[in-house]
């Protein structure tokens, strides 16, 4: 069973349990007959919900700490207590011929109704908080646990709701002082525990994480703004100067659908930005009308830090009227693109992207079909590929097909027709990729996939999604007949990445690392740009709370990322190609795999590293972009890097 799946199931579980003892809590209040059965019944679910985190304390304790520290053994007490109280009463009363009442229930049925509150309070913390269980989180659950059980104590030894008829007795002096004491008692406990709960969850913890290296050493030395790397070409290379105008546009789509956008240049996708492996690349942002601001950020593509693109990080938003221009070496060959990293939850899906392609100045590709395929889905949910359509290819060409997911959500491509070779992820070539046919390729939210064939005799069709859109290459062209939609490539198998391509000894591999960083990717409650919400977080915290990472310059700096919600989320890291180690604890077996976004699917551990060799302050995020608005990104700041544009609230959010 996968993580994923122990998950839903132990939510599932839990609401069960809750359901259990509100009924047992429930009908024995009203006395009836069934209140015994319903509190044997409690009692088996709740042991079921024990064992059942068993499987799933073994994916990890990121899974099951707040259960195991605290749901659980509150839910236990309480079930045995609430099972001594209530049981033997109960028990007489489903024996007794009387249908209902029999003597005086009420302790049992507090402990009934606390029981539900445990459960109640055990769900609530896994489903809403999470990891990591931590004392403020603790001391409210108790809290509300207590007062939540004062109040139905009270409720329920109400003098007026005792039926005259019930054989219960005057309560004595002796006992009243009693219930008194408890109730102030338990009023202290519940106030006490929730103030100092609330207290010490509204002191903000640390602003740096150093994943076991040692602290800042030095001061602030260098500002962002002068980490601008190499500004003349490699020999041979040139300087390529555009001007790209980011604007309001109503485009039409080769599908003849207009679409209210926001462009670069007026087009969907923006102009290609592409260049020979050692030119320098430098585009002039000219920002014409569009309110929000915008800013050009190189996804995947390794700059320097000045040229990022990390809005109120690296740079502040070009205004409308303004301008910022780019300038880097691009030294890095292969398939990337580029978005504006402000606002982009929705300024991204409305078209401020494009494509940066950066070729080999040795290579000859003349004769070749080379197509960048950029997926894109747009605000009406319409999903198309950019360059798609038809082409024609004589057969024997060799093809390259670049597959670019500019989206927030993971996309299934098949290529049939043809065996096919994956040559490529992220810009970076692999290492002996072999051929292979009649497999899905599943890439992340804003991956690439470089894949080549040479052309056969008969048409080949690159199908999104079970055929949400199509791509063909046919050898003779005319129109395609338009019945022809493709084999049913449902059943395929999905290629494993991990598993792709021939091993290679990569030193980053068995480096030890000098900083750990662990990342539990869950949704709760957090502060997002300073309101509470049900964030996106990250060790249950929401941007900018989250601690900024600090690593030095020359480190090997070693993820986990654990997802423990229920949601896909594409991890992505500025500035670095980050190496797959593992996935569930399986080392990666293939081809050494370098990527800038990888997919952690709900429930999965990844492991993953890299070296610190970028200096600067990087964001580190979810790429399902609404993801971010809702909290889920944090920075990676190397040690002495200091920010000139604010760098508290950046990226991403207006
Ligand atoms: Cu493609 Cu910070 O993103
Ligand atoms: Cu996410």
């Amino acid at each position: 069973m996968t993580t994923g799946t122990l998950l839903i199931l132990d939510h599932a579980i839990a609401v069960l349990t809750v359901i259990a003892w509100f009924a047992a809590a429930g009908t024995a209040a009203t006395r009836s007959k069934p209140a015994f059965l319903l509190l044997v019944v409690a009692l088996v679910v709740t042991a079921v919900r024990m064992v059942a985190i068993v499987p799933l304390a073994g994916r990890g304790w990121w899974f099951v700490e707040e259960k195991v520290l605290f749901g659980l053994p509150i839910l236990g007490v309480a079930a045995v207590a609430a099972a001594v109280l209530a049981g033997p009463r109960l028990r007489a009363v489903a024996r007794s011929r009387e249908t209902t009442r029999s003597g005086d229930t009420t302790a049992g049925v507090v402990a009934l109704f606390a029981a539900a509150f445990a459960a109640l309070v055990s769900f609530v913390v896994a489903f809403v908080i999470g990891y990591p269980l931590t004392l403020p989180t603790a001391l409210i659950a108790v809290a509300a646990l207590v007062a939540a059980t004062m109040l139905t104590a009270r409720v329920l030894t109400n003098p007026e709701e005792n039926k005259p008829e019930s054989e219960e007795r005057a309560p004595t002096a002796a006992e009243l002082n009693r219930r008194r004491f408890l109730g102030v008692a338990g009023g202290v406990v519940a106030v006490g525990a929730a103030g100092t709960g609330i207290g010490l969850a509204l002191t903000s913890g640390a602003s740096t994480t150093q994943g076991g290296g040692p602290g800042p050493a030095s001061v602030p030395t260098i500002s962002i703004a002068d980490l601008r790397g190499l500004q003349d070409p490699a020999p041979g290379g040139v300087v390529r100067t555009q001007l790209v105008t980011a604007r309001k546009a109503m485009v039409k789509l080769e599908s003849g659908r207009e679409i209210d956008a926001l462009t670069f240049d007026g087009t969907l996708p923006g102009p290609p930005i592409t260049a020979t492996q050692g030119d320098v690349i430098e585009v002039r942002l000219r920002n014409q009308d569009i309110d929000d601001g915008v800013t050009l950020h190189w996804h995947g593509y390794d700059v320097p830090c000045s040229q990022d693109g990390a809005e109120g990080l690296t740079q502040d938003t070009v205004r409308p009227g303004g301008e910022f221009v780019y300038r880097f070496r691009a030294d890095q060959v292969g398939t990337y693109w580029y978005h504006t990293h402000h606002s982009s939850h929705v300024n991204v899906r409305r078209g401020l992207y494009g494509t940066l392609i950066v070729k080999p100045r040795e290579e000859d590709d003349r004769g070749a079909l080379d197509l960048p395929l950029a997926v894109h889905t747009f605000d009406d949910g319409a999903t198309v590929i950019s360059g798609g359509g038809e082409h024609v290819a004589a057969p024997g060409t060799k093809v390259r097909l670049r597959l670019i997911n500019t989206d927030s959500d993971p996309h299934r491509f098949a290529l049939s027709g043809t065996p096919f070779t994956l040559v490529a992820v992220d810009g970076r070539d692999l290492n002996g990729p072999g051929e292979i046919s009649e497999q899905i390729l599943r890439l992340v939210a804003g991956g690439r996939y470089d894949v080549v064939f040479t052309m056969p005799a008969e048409p080949v069709v690159l199908s999104l999604d079970e055929g949400k859109a199509t791509v063909w290459v046919s050898p003779r062209g005319g129109r395609r007949d338009d019945t022809a939609a493709g084999p049913d490539t449902r059943a395929w198998p999905e290629l494993d990445l991990l598993a792709y391509g021939t091993p290679a000894p990569v030193a980053l591999r068995h480096e030890t690392a000098n900083r750990n960083f662990t990342l539990v990717l869950g949704r709760g409650l957090a502060m997002v740009d300073g309101s509470p919400s049900y964030a996106q977080t990250v060790n249950g915290l929401g941007h900018p709370s989250i601690p900024d990472q600090l690593v030095a310059e020359g480190d090997t700096v070693r993820f986990t990322v654990v997802n423990r919600s229920l949601e896909t989320h594409p991890w992505h890291l500025h500035g670095h190609p980050v190496l797959v180690l593992s996935r569930d604890g399986v080392p990666a077996s293939g081809s050494p795999l370098w990527v800038d976004t990888f997919d952690v699917r709900p429930g999965e551990v990844w492991e993953v590293a890299f070296k610190a060799g970028n200096p600067g302050i990087w964001m580190n995020h979810c790429h399902n972009l609404p993801h971010v608005d809702q909290g889920m990104m944090l920075r990676l700041r190397y040690d002495g890097v200091v920010s000139p544009f604010g760098g508290g609230h950046s990226g991403h959010h207006d």
